[in-house]
Order: structure tokens, then C-alpha cells, then sequence
């Protein structure tokens, strides 16, 4: 089987450079191009498996068109070639979406390798367009939830999103907090198309029109975000919920939603179709009792197995401790996140997640812990088996807030 492949490239010594570096019988260059609405054309006529862009520092039109390419034809994917890599670069890069970026290889058989890993890993992930039973091993869908409203399940689900992306995982995050969503403000985007014009304007979603309708983050998380007012909320059916999760989950490594404090039917849909169910919760008598008959409520429609119990601002006060919540709501806790009032401010009044911001606060170590235990396949670990052994195999927390 063959690779094709279309090289792009400002200068035409570059385009030469790369065609010297591909000579492998398996990979065959369609053409070549100098950028800009022309390589769009080309782009279209010669439908291509990867396109190889070379990139300089500064290249910021280069990096638009990646991030075009990336969007709207997933089927398509971008190889980075730069002359001297530096960090800077390689951030730019995974901001826009693209994951696979190189410094010009030494040989042309170093380069082909690269080409041929790229094609390959890509193309098992798209195979599961296709192959539904792969599906529960292939993504990760988690609804954050809680039992009511400022418990942190927004912070929750924006900075552990960001975290994953960091850790080069696609992430997309899906504002379903259809009446109030404020993802947006949280990672300071302007979406221009929202849940709304999705399912107004697209039938059948495919995974390719689903994306357009989505905003790049700056940490390369794409997200879906809520309509821009809350009575835009009723035109989202839990049927086109379903069958946008079940799309999305067949491309993105995780898929974390957003959701609103209620029992709605649109959130129930999130809930059944989610492998985890990140169950916020707080150190509060009030907020305990209601979490208490939220769970009873998820044991009855058997998603239990699911819930993973993550007790936000967990400071041991003088009337609630953390082991007492464990009593109350009848369930173990997986996780802590410590109290930051003026991180998470700080974070939510700049827009930048505190993963990003304040990296080495408590706060954001507790946010890569369960990035690192979801990566690690730890979290699928049933609740059940953590409830026999004393103490969870997790590691949190690591020190007491
Ligand atoms: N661990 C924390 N320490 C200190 N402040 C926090 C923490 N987690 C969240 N907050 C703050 O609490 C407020 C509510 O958080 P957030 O919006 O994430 O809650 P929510 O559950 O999504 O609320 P809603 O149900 O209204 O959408 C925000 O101002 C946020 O900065
Ligand atoms: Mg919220």
C-alpha cells in the first residue's frame, strides 16, 4: 500500500530538499505547493494521506494553514518539518493541533520511518471510526458531575482537559451545561460556532463536520462550547447528545463533558454514555446531603461502577473532616483537590487554566494525578475492588490540604 503525500513549503529550496529525502517505494509524492489558497486547491484535487509542511520560526501562516487542514479534513494528517526545532516551536505546533513534528531528519530512510509511524498510528485511530466494538478501549468519555451548581465541576473539567493535551492526548471538551456554560470564559475563547449551529445546521454529523464546529484552545484542546444564550438550550435533543458522543468518542482519546447540577434528560444521556462519571462533591453539610440522594439515584440506574467521588476544596474544617464525607454519602472518595481561592481566581479572572498558570501549585499537581491516573488506565479500576482493599491504589493525596 502506498503513502501519498503532498509537500508544502515558502521556499522552493525546501520543497527540494524534502523530495531528495523521500525515496521509498511505499511513498509517493503527489505534488508540491507554495502555501496559501493555492496549496488549498491542490489540497482538495489530490486529496492527499499526509501533507509535509516545513516550518520556521515565526511562521504563523504556516501554522493557520496546519491548523485548517487539521480541522476540517481529519482523514489528512500534517507532518511539521522544522529546520532547528526549539520548544517554542513545538508548542506553537500542538496548540494548532498538530502532534507530529520533527527536526529535518539525518537520512532520507530516518524520514521515510517517520512518515510511515505517523500514517500508521494515525490510521489505527481512524480505523475505529468504523469498528465500534474497538470503541471502549479506543476513548475515554467522562462527565463531570455533581449534585450542585459552584462545586468546581467546570474547573474540574477545563484544567484536567488541558493537563491531558499537555500530556499530547486529543482532547475534546463539550460545554453541556446548555443553559450556563462558561467554558469559554474559563479558557478565554470566542467561539464562533457553538453547540447550536452543530445541530441546526449539520443532519448527519460526520466526524470531519462535527470539528468545524468546534475552537482550537491554545493548549490544542478542542472544545464545543454552549450556546451563547440560555434559550438556545431547548433546541438540543438527548438524541443528538447521543449520537454526538458516540461520534466524538470514536476520535478523540478522551471526551470530557461539562455538565449542569440536574437529573435533565440531556444529562442522563451524558452520564449513560460515559465510561467515568467524575462525581464533584464538597466539604459542606448541605451539599453532602444532596450528593448522598444524587448517588442513590445513579445506583438505581446501575451507573455506580462508574462513579469516581472527587471531593473539591478537601480542607479538614472543625465541623466536617474528609473521612466523615466517605460516611455520609456512602461511597468511597477517589480524589481530593485541594482549597486555592486565589489560584483558581487568578486563573479564572486571566483566563489561563492554573494548569497552565500556576503549574507547580497544589492545585494543578492534584489536577495532573488524575491526568496521570487516567493515562495510566488506573482510573477504570472498579470502584468496587478500590472499596475491598483498604485504602485506594491512587495515590491522593499526597499530602494532607
Ligand atoms: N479547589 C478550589 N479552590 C478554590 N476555589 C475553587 C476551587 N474549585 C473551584 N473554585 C472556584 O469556585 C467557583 C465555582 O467553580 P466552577 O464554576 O468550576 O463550579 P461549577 O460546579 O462548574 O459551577 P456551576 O454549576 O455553576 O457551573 C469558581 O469561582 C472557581 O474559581
Ligand atoms: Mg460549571
Amino acid at each position: 500500500m502506498k503513502i501519498h503525500v503532498l509537500l508544502i513549503s515558502k521556499m522552493e529550496r525546501n520543497l527540494g530538499l524534502l523530495k531528495r529525502m523521500i525515496e521509498d517505494e511505499e511513498i509517493v509524492v503527489l505534488g508540491d505547493s507554495a502555501g496559501g489558497s493555492l496549496a488549498l486547491d491542490k489540497i482538495e484535487n489530490t486529496s492527499p494521506d499526509i501533507i509535509i509542511m516545513t516550518l520556521g520560526a515565526g511562521d504563523t501562516d504556516v501554522l493557520n494553514l496546519a491548523e485548517r487542514i487539521i480541522l476540517h479534513r481529519p482523514r489528512t494528517f500534517v507532518i511539521l518539518v522544522a529546520e532547528h526545532l526549539d520548544v517554542e516551536m513545538m508548542q506553537s505546533a500542538i496548540k494548532v493541533g498538530c502532534h507530529n513534528i520533527i527536526e529535518l531528519p539525518s537520512s532520507p530512510k530516518e524520514f521515510s520511518d517517520y512518515i510511515k509511524s505517523v500514517y500508521n498510528n494515525e490510521k489505527i485511530r481512524l480505523k475505529s471510526l468504523n469498528e465500534k466494538e474497538n470503541l471502549l478501549w479506543s476513548s475515554t468519555v467522562i462527565s463531570v458531575f455533581g449534585a450542585k451548581g459552584g462545586l468546581g465541576k467546570t474547573t474540574i473539567a477545563a484544567n484536567l482537559a488541558v493537563k491531558l493535551a499537555e500530556k499530547r492526548k486529543k482532547v475534546v471538551l463539550v460545554d453541556l451545561d446548555l443553559q450556563f456554560g462558561d467554558i469559554n470564559i474559563f479558557l478565554d475563547i470566542e467561539p464562533k460556532e457553538t453547540i447550536i449551529e452543530l445541530v441546526q445546521e449539520v443532519i448527519t454529523p460526520s466526524i470531519d463536520s462535527v470539528r468545524s464546529y468546534m475552537t482550537v484552545h491554545s493548549s490544542g484542546v478542542h472544545v464545543l462550547c454552549a450556546p451563547r444564550s440560555p434559550e438556545y438550550a431547548e433546541l438540543v435533543s438527548p438524541e443528538r447528545v447521543l449520537s454526538l458522543l458516540s461520534l466524538l468518542r470514536t476520535y478523540y482519546d478522551y471526551v470530557i463533558i461539562d455538565t449542569a447540577p440536574s437529573f435533565s434528560e440531556i444529562n442522563m444521556t451524558a452520564i449513560e454514555s460515559s465510561s467515568l462519571i467524575f462525581f464533584v462533591t464538597g466539604l459542606d453539610i448541605s451539599i453532602l446531603k444532596n450528593s448522598k440522594l444524587s448517588i442513590s439515584l445513579l445506583e438505581s440506574l446501575q451507573q455506580t461502577d462508574k462513579v469516581r467521588v472527587i471531593v473539591n476544596r478537601a480542607v479538614d474544617t472543625n465541623s466536617i473532616s474528609i473521612n466523615d464525607v466517605q460516611k455520609i454519602i456512602g461511597y468511597p472518595i477517589w480524589a481530593k483537590i485541594p482549597s486555592d481561592y486565589k489560584v483558581s481566581v487568578n486563573a479564572l479572572n486571566r483566563g489561563i487554566p492554573f494548569v497552565t498558570g500556576a503549574p507547580s501549585s497544589k492545585l494543578s499537581q492534584s489536577i495532573n494525578d488524575l491526568a496521570d491516573i487516567l493515562v495510566s488506565g488506573a482510573a477504570m479500576d472498579s470502584v468496587k475492588e478500590n472499596k475491598k482493599s483498604k485504602g485506594f491504589k491512587l495515590k491522593f493525596p499526597r499530602k494532607n490540604y
